[in-house]
């Protein structure tokens, strides 16, 4: 997921989401009295929040699974920290915040929809958060309005066509992406397939509220509104 191509194409014609999004973030985390320490930003693609995060004086370490993303993002900023690594595993350092940006935790496959692997996430977060520490992430809630046939997009040296259906029981949105990428006079055609999981709102809420988080759940980023169907969590360890 996320090879070399997608990589290159989501850094360079996708990243809208987290740049407008970063500025409410940094409100938000400030509004919590969070004005400096280590933001965990999983997910983080080619670096897009991190580099506004150091610009507002965090710290940054940037975690994701697909080695081109993690490439990409160091070449961009030499400030951040990066590193490969999947959130169903990897181990997050003590810090401010952990945030998941554009539906990342969507990615964790939910075989027997008992949000195993999330609530493992979850837990591992609390413990790494120092009190009044927050974790925010937002996830697909319903994929009713998110099918299409085929969309499609393109830049100067590369193109994506996309293709979104529902299971039928509803539970997870698959995206078909084919993407072109101009390489020495020519295209090189690739294609992925992700699978984007759909949770329950009251699951999550439940989940979090288990190990101990407050939890409120938002259809927006402070004046940032999400996709059809997508939920903001902002979920906070007692101070
Ligand atoms: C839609 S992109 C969002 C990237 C970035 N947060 C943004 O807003 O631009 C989803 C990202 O999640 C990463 N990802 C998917 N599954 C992951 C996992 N299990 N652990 C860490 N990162 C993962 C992908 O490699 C990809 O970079």
């Amino acid at each position: 997921m996320y090879s070399t191509d997608l990589a290159y194409i989501h850094h360079a014609g996708f990243n809208a989401f987290a740049h407008r999004t970063a500025p409410e973030l940094i409100d938000m985390l400030r509004g919590h009295g969070i004005r400096r320490g280590l933001v965990v930003d999983v997910g983080c693609g080619s670096g897009p929040l991190a580099a506004h995060l150091i610009e507002a004086g965090y710290d940054v370490l940037g975690i994701d699974a697909s080695a081109a993303m993690i490439r990409l993002a160091r070449s961009r900023s030499s400030r951040a920290k990066f590193r490969r690594g999947s959130l169903t595993a990897t181990k997050i350092p003590r810090c401010a915040a952990v945030v998941a940006l554009n539906e990342v935790i969507g990615y964790v496959p939910d075989p027997r929809g008992r949000l195993s692997a999330l609530r493992k996430f979850f837990a591992r977060a609390y413990k790494a958060l120092r009190p009044g520490g927050l974790l925010v992430f937002d996830f697909m809630a319903s994929a009713e309005r998110r099918t299409y046939s085929a969309k499609s997009r393109s830049g100067s040296d590369w193109a994506v066509v996309v293709r979104a259906s529902a299971d039928r029981s509803g539970r997870a949105l698959t995206r078909q992406i084919t993407t072109f990428r101009k390489i020495g006079g020519k295209y090189r055609k690739m294609h992925e397939t992700h699978r984007v999981h759909v949770y329950s709102q009251a699951d999550i809420q439940e989940t979090l509220r288990a190990i101990g988080f407050r939890v409120r759940m938002r259809r927006s980023y402070g004046q940032m509104r999400l996709l059809p169907g997508d939920v903001a969590v902002v979920a906070e360890k007692s101070a």
